[in-house]
């Protein structure tokens, strides 16, 4: 604060608070004129109301000069006097720093015993569900949802059903957070429109869906051939890449055969970022701890 801004406060605070002051001391006093009736004179509603004349209760004179000196005390101890610092030297940033290194005080003991425990230790560990609800929201909800359900029209997996693109270990669960996922399906439009078609039909039956058996017969080759490198030929997925069982009723991105459709010409590149160095190692094991308890506590008992 330039001096100039610093001596505009100043002179407000003296002139506002001298004057309350001054108001102050002069009521308690002040001689009022009074009719023989008690009554100022003041009449309204055509002489039905007359105005009283009563001392200040006592209990506002005490309230307002405990006012004062609440205000003198602040003023004193406190930045609020122009440019004068306080005598306790008060910031709000070292406010916020010692705030600061009493949370981290509280919560080290905490993180240090989480971090000596397994991901699925800290699954079951109620203070570490707080902890990582608390992280999840923060950072992952945006994606994921609240609830880490997920979005399939962002291909954005959900992550309370139990079933993994990458794993269901703890150390796969870490992985997916601390370094991050690219999914890598390529497009195969190239191989026409027909074979597209079959392999849609195809993946439907894989997975149990309505289908063209004639057209699925037909893709089943294309299938082979093309696909199952990377989703096995069974169609089971496979951890390592990421790439999703198809014979089961978990999609990523929808299980409409439009959808199914679209994964196949178009390709599908799904990016999980990672969180290192964002998050400490010590927050994303109790993030790894909080994914994995999702997806144990039941998914039918939450809905
Ligand atoms: C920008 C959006 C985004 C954010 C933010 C995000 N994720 Fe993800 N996450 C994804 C996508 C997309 C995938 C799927 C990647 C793929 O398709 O290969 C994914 C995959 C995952 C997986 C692997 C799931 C599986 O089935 O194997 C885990 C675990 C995960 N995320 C946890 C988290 C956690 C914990 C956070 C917060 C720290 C987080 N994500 C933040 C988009 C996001
Ligand atoms: C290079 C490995 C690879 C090959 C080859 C491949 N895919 Fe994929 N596929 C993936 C991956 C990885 C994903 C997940 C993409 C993501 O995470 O965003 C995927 C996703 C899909 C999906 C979406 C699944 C869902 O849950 O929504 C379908 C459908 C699919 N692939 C079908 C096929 C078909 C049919 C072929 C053969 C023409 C094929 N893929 C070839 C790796 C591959």
């Amino acid at each position: 604060m330039s001096s100039g801004w610093s001596w505009w406060v100043i002179g407000l605070i003296v002139f506002n608070l001298g004057v309350t002051f001054l108001l102050f001391l002069w009521a308690p006093h002040a001689k009022v004129p009074v009719l023989p009736d008690g009554t100022t004179g003041h009449v309204w509603a055509h002489g039905v109301l007359r105005e009283g004349m009563h001392r200040l209760p006592g209990w506002w004179i005490v309230a307002s000069a405990a006012m004062y000196l609440f205000a003198f005390g602040y003023l004193v101890l406190y930045p609020g006097f122009g440019k004068h610092e306080g005598m306790l030297e008060w910031t709000s940033g070292k406010a916020l720093a010692s705030a600061t290194a009493a949370n981290a005080g509280k919560l080290e003991p905490v993180m240090k015993r989480l971090a000596a425990m397994s991901v699925e230790a800290v699954a079951a560990d109620a203070q570490a569900q707080r902890l990582g609800e608390r992280l999840f929201v923060d950072n992952c909800a945006a994606c994921h949802g609240r609830d880490g359900r997920g979005n399939p029209l962002l291909g954005i997996p959900d992550l309370t059903d139990g079933d993994w693109l990458y794993g269901d270990t703890g150390e796969n669960i870490t992985a997916s957070i601390r370094d991050g996922r690219m999914g890598m399906m390529p497009p195969w439009n190239a191989l026409g429109e027909e074979v597209v078609k079959n392999l849609t039909q195809y993946v439907l039956g894989l997975s149990g869906q309505p289908h063209d058996a004639t057209a699925a017969a037909a893709g089943k080759t294309a299938f082979e051939s093309t696909c199952g490198a990377c989703h096995g030929l069974e169609g089971k997925g496979n951890s390592q890449l990421g790439a999703p069982n198809l014979s089961d009723d978990v999609w990523l991105y929808g299980g409409t055969p439009a959808a199914i459709e679209t994964s196949i010409r178009d390709g599908r590149q799904g990016h999980m970022p990672a969180w290192t160095p964002r998050l400490s190692d010590d927050d994303i094991h109790v993030l790894a701890g909080y994914v994995l308890h999702l997806s144990t506590r039941g998914h039918v008992a939450t809905r």
